[in-house]
């Protein structure tokens, strides 16, 4: 297909019409600033036998592409014509000293309610790979996403052979029923949510699926060219495994930071993350699958096995030719996992914080409470929650950083514990010691870090109901991953890597292990931390942190615009 055509086309014409816009307004190659026009819409789509209407930006799914350039400033005004509530987070987008802007509902804005119109403002200052937006609201976030693709600046080369086109490719989940009603009936009973109608890439589940022969994704391939593939996880609930039959892949981007290249048969990511490989089509003329699978590291839970199908074809291969298969690994291959995130390394040298001001040693994992009514369908009757450090996150009903940034008393406090109120067998034992004791206190509770400290988080997995591997996902900031292994973190035996870690703003915690990452909070704001996953987030399984202002001038929060969203 003419894919490539087509960006570099739309590329030609958002640079036109924006070096137009800007006449004046700062020198050409000093960040030019993109308008971008946002309609939460309904659609409707027929998918899997079945029509039915969903949420999207512009009618269109996958959403619209924000292409970009490192510096450029992003306006987007998004209106919302559906009778939800929306909003937009820009997922990987640091937001430096614009947290106004970051998007998640009740956290740093309150909801852009039906008919409403907000205006998003901010620039990707050194910044630049692949990232992606997405609804942060309830869990329209099945069907609000797009990409989101920042050049480096004019003249500055990639740190790799230039690829002869690129493509996005977004992995989902689709469900058959409203998804705004499938978490109300979730939430409401407590329990566990069902697993996905389908995968789906780029919108399309494949031929694997019923009624969805034709409903593929495809890009044709010219022999002995070389594609780079910009995947991004857009998974509402799982973590997949990505693969290209016969085809190696070489990792040269993750969260947007470029990699050591690595090659490999096959990679993990979990919602949230990014990664760019290259792919050189040196295979036999044909068509070749790219494959969608499920990973799933936590035990009794029911998920959608069925891979979404993707092509990778050959040109000059015949028509309707036989599909070579992708190898995906078994959806509980752990060491798959490791092997890929042992791969990650920065490309060059970088500079992590060697002391720390602050130390944070975080649990998460999953709960289940007792049953407040009488029929909850959570695992030994309960309702299912999720936490950190024990206390599952509750969204307050206005927005957090305006309480903070106003001084509104009552919405938060400013004693989330930097460390487990108790320390026991996290992999294996309960909370309390008490066998069965998987409860864990509610809280709105913020950890407060001053500017510029240097800090270090160590993220611990629970097996309290089940061990798994969770995507934790940092806003307003990217993260060195200095470590991870299986087990309880025990920091004699601990190993670091100071040299080359990857820089990341989601790390997928290896199931019943650790990670640590350092950051020097130097972004001031109220950020939110929390697992990808939307049910895991919906049970609490997060927190913020806020990061105050420094001294200096550009230490300091911007005003908030004049026109946020009221609850
Ligand atoms: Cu991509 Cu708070 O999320």
């Amino acid at each position: 297909m003419a894919n490539s055509g087509i960006w570099l086309l739309t590329w030609l014409i958002s640079f036109l019409c924006c070096a137009l816009h800007v006449m004046g307004a700062g020198r050409a190659g000093n960040g030019s600033t993109r308008f971008f026009d946002f309609k939460v819409q309904t659609l409707r789509v027929t998918k899997l036998c079945n029509t039915k209407e969903i949420v999207t930006i512009n009618k269109r799914f996958p959403g619209p592409v924000i292409y970009a350039q490192e510096g450029d400033r992003i306006i987007v005004n998004l209106t919302n014509e559906t009778p939800y509530n929306a909003t937009i987070h820009w997922h990987g987008v640091r937001q430096r000293r614009s947290c106004w802007f970051d998007g998640p509902a009740y956290i740093t804005q309150c909801p852009i309610q039906s008919g409403q119109t907000f205006r998003y403002e901010f620039t990707l200052a050194k910044q630049k790979g692949t990232l992606f937006w997405h609804a942060h609201v309830s869990w329209l976030r099945a069907t609000v996403y797009g990409a989101i693709v920042v050049y480096p600046k004019t003249g500055v080369p990639y740190p790799f052979k230039r690829p002869d086109e690129e493509h996005i490719i977004i992995l989902g989940e689709y469900w058959l029923k409203d998804i705004v009603q499938l978490e109300r009936e979730v939430m409401e009973s407590g329990g566990i949510p069902p697993p996905a109608d389908a995968f789906t890439i780029n919108g399309h589940p494949g031929p694997n699926y019923n009624c969805s022969a034709n409903d593929v994704f495809e890009i044709q391939v010219v022999p002995t060219k070389t594609y780079l593939l910009r995947l991004i996880n857009a998974a509402l609930n799982m973590e997949n495994f990505f693969a290209i039959a016969n085809h190696k892949l070489t990792i040269v981007e993750t969260d947007g930071e470029y990699t050591k290249p690595f090659v490999t048969e096959r990679v993990m990511l979990g919602p949230g993350q990014t990664m760019n490989v290259l792919v050189t089509a040196d295979q036999p003329i044909g068509r070749y699958s790219m494959a969608m699978g499920p990973y799933m590291s936590a035990k009794h839970v029911r998920f959608q096995n069925i891979s979404a199908i993707a092509y990778f074809q050959y040109l000059g291969a015949v028509p309707h030719t036989e599909t070579l298969p992708a190898k995906l690994p078994s959806f509980n291959d752990n060491l798959a996992v490791m092997t890929v995130m042992d791969g990650l390394r920065s490309l060059n040298p970088v500079k992590v914080p060697k002391t720390m001001d602050v130390n944070l040693f975080v649990t998460i994992g999953v709960n289940v409470n007792k049953c407040a009514s009488n029929n909850c369908t959570g695992l030994k009757n309960g309702t299912m929650a999720a936490s950190m450090n024990n206390i599952s996150f509750v969204n307050p009903s206005l927005s957090l950083l305006e309480a903070y940034y106003h001084k509104i008393d009552g919405y938060f406090t400013e004693d989330f514990p930097g460390a487990p109120l108790k320390f026991y067998d996290f992999v294996n034992g309960a909370p309390n010691n008490i066998p069965n004791d998987t409860q864990a206190m509610n809280g709105t509770r913020a950890k407060v870090l001053k500017y510029g400290s240097r800090v270090q988080l160590i993220l611990q997995d629970t097996g309290t109901v089940t061990t798994e591997n969770h995507p934790i996902h940092l806003h307003g900031y990217s993260f060195y991953v200095v470590g991870y292994g299986t087990g309880n973190y025990n920091p004699q035996t601990a190993k670091f890597n100071l040299v080359d870690p990857p820089y990341m703003n989601t790390i997928g915690v290896p199931v019943g292990g650790w990670a640590a990452v350092r950051f020097v909070a130097d972004n001031p704001g109220v950020w939110f931390i929390h697992c990808h996953f939307d049910i895991h987030q919906s049970w609490g399984l997060g927190t913020v942190l806020i990061v105050k202002n420094g001294k200096g001038k550009r230490e300091r929060l911007q005003r908030p615009p004049a026109n946020m969203p009221r609850c």
